[in-house]
């Protein structure tokens, strides 16, 4: 299967399963918004527990915060989105569809990048054992000529773009010969600005504005323009920090790869506030602390890579991405940025309120920098459940479809299966139910063939599943299966909710962040 195929395989089985539905969908659906079903819901749940717990919890210098997604339209002033929160768009005059300009250049990267990988696994296959493969990318011709042609796309694109010179951008689209997917030709506009945030109106106002705010495009304002309250209240001292989970709203253009790029999503931010001169020792620090935080979650370290920033916004003095091996390439999952002390600096500026911190070991006042953790909790999503979902031969030749989740962030930890109907099993697997259904969600199934409520548990990523049968009634045993080995073993019923619990805990995957 390609990875294109893969890709829709998992969106179709997302949407079967219960876990992400198209919004809207018997309206037609609303492009780049999607519901959480029964169990993505869960799914995500799970998440941001894992992430506060490992943000909040496990660091006591970080404390939480809850700030509404409507503030004063004066932060987003302060803050440079007004101004400045904007993509370079373009429109095929055939098609009339819109492209932000960008993007179509990262796409002919991209699929500069696909070429050369093909000439590598082409070598790979030629020249067998002994393949040298980076002495083959600095001496075949046809990946040095695509490497020098990435290498001046990518300039001209981030000279254009840190100059905001718009005609330079539409001429590099015309001279890489990108045409419109939906047309084929290229018959471009020039390139435009369009600002990315959703406004609405307060009825009650009749200011300068016309009233209007906006939807929060990040969660981090309200985390800038609380400092001062949560810092005094809490007694906080240098260095600590406040995270915030909450919705964020961007009018993308160019929404595609389902729950990738979505216009209503989720953020899990934390500003990390330390002394100036001090940042880059604690963005060192925060970028090894999310990698690791990452990584635990088990889909693969090789699927996570840093991309650091060539083109830096103004406000930053570093900035990094951590990408996942997503299955349509290396894209970013989470940024970490150094945002000095520009934004509380703005605040200080628009708000006319000093936001200063007293250090008590130096006896100095200074605005305080800033390092800047932030994450989608969809594309996290997007990486759990595209980094689980497995389809594998079982030996009796049939396929399942399994998805691998962490057993911490899985949706459903334990199924409890009664083998027949009848016998008294029933009632024997509810009673277990009873015991378990405090602390762990669980599911109970009795309908159809124990191998097809295997089948089904698997497609949902349950770890473990119980099955009541005849001896059961006996010893008091039931059967324990695991989800990924398949292996069964008998415990006593008194045991299941122990052994179980401690299998799926949240607390065995925090400890890995030590
Ligand atoms: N406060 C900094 C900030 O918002 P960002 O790189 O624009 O930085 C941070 O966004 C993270 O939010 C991204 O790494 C991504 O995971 C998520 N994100 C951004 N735009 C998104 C969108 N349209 N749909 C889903 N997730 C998005």
């Amino acid at each position: 299967m390609t990875n294109d195929d893969l890709f829709k395989s998992l969106i179709a089985h997302t949407k079967e399963y219960g876990f992400i539905f198209p919004s809207s969908e018997i309206y037609d659906g609303l492009a780049a918004v999607y519901d959480y079903g029964q169990l993505g819901v869960e799914l995500k749940n799970n998440i941001k527990k894992y992430w506060w717990d490992a943000m909040v919890r496990l660091h006591e210098n970080i404390v939480g915060l809850d700030s509404c997604i409507f503030m004063h339209p004066k932060i987003w002033k302060a803050s440079g989105h007004v101004d400045a929160f904007n993509d370079p768009l373009i429109d095929n005059k055939d098609s009339k569809k819109r492209y932000r300009a960008d993007v179509l250049l990262e796409d002919y990267l991209a699929k500069l990048e696909g070429k050369i990988q093909k000439d590598v696994e082409k070598g790979k296959r030629k020249f067998g054992e002994g393949f040298d493969e980076a002495q083959f990318r600095a001496t075949n011709p046809n990946v040095l000529r695509n490497a020098e042609k990435m290498e001046s796309v990518r300039t001209r694109m981030n000279e254009a773009l840190n100059a905001n010179d718009l005609a330079a951008l539409k001429q590099l689209i015309i001279d890489c010969d990108i045409v419109c997917p939906v047309s084929g030709t290229k018959n471009w506009t020039d390139v435009r600005q369009f600002n990315l945030m959703f406004s609405t109106q307060l009825s009650n106002t009749s200011d300068d504005n016309g009233g209007i705010i906006y939807l929060r495009p990040e969660t981090a304002q309200g985390i800038f323009v609380n400092f001062l309250n949560v810092q005094k209240s809490g007694r906080m001292k240098i260095p600590f920090g406040i995270a915030q989970i909450g919705k964020a709203f961007r009018n993308e253009i160019v929404a595609r790869q389902f729950i990738f790029r979505m216009r209503e999503f989720e953020q899990m931010e934390m500003q990390f506030f330390v002394r100036p001169g001090e940042e880059m020792k604690w963005f060192a620090k925060w970028k090894e602390t999310r990698m690791a935080w990452h990584k635990a979650i088990g889909l693969g370290e090789e699927n996570y890579r840093f991309h650091d920033h060539e083109k830096l916004a103004h406000y930053a003095n570093a900035a990094t991405d951590i990408e996942y091996n997503f299955p349509f390439g290396f894209k970013e999952l989470e940024g970490i940025h150094s945002r000095t002390d520009y934004d509380l600096g703005r605040h200080q500026e628009f708000s006319g309120k000093k936001i200063q911190y007293y250090d008590p070991e130096t006896k100095e006042s200074y605005t305080p920098y800033d390092i800047e953790t932030s994450i989608g909790v969809d594309r996290s999503v997007l990486a759990v459940l595209s980094g689980a979902y497995k389809i594998e031969k079982v030996d009796n030749g049939e396929e399942r479809v399994v998805m691998k989740f962490h057993p911490a962030l899985a949706p459903v930890k334990v199924a409890v299966l009664p083998l027949v109907k009848k016998d008294g099993l029933p009632e024997v697997a509810q009673k277990i139910m009873d015991t378990l259904k405090y602390d762990l969600n669980a599911q109970y199934d009795e309908k159809d063939s124990i191998g097809r409520r295997y089948r089904r548990q698997d497609a949902i990523g349950t770890p473990f599943c119980v099955t009541v049968d005849n001896q059961t009634l006996e010893d008091n045993t039931v059967t324990l299966r695991e989800r990924d080995s398949m292996n069964q073993e008998r415990i006593p019923v008194e045991r299941v909710h122990d052994i179980v619990s401690e299998k799926v805990s949240m607390t065995r995957l925090l400890e890995k962040l030590k």
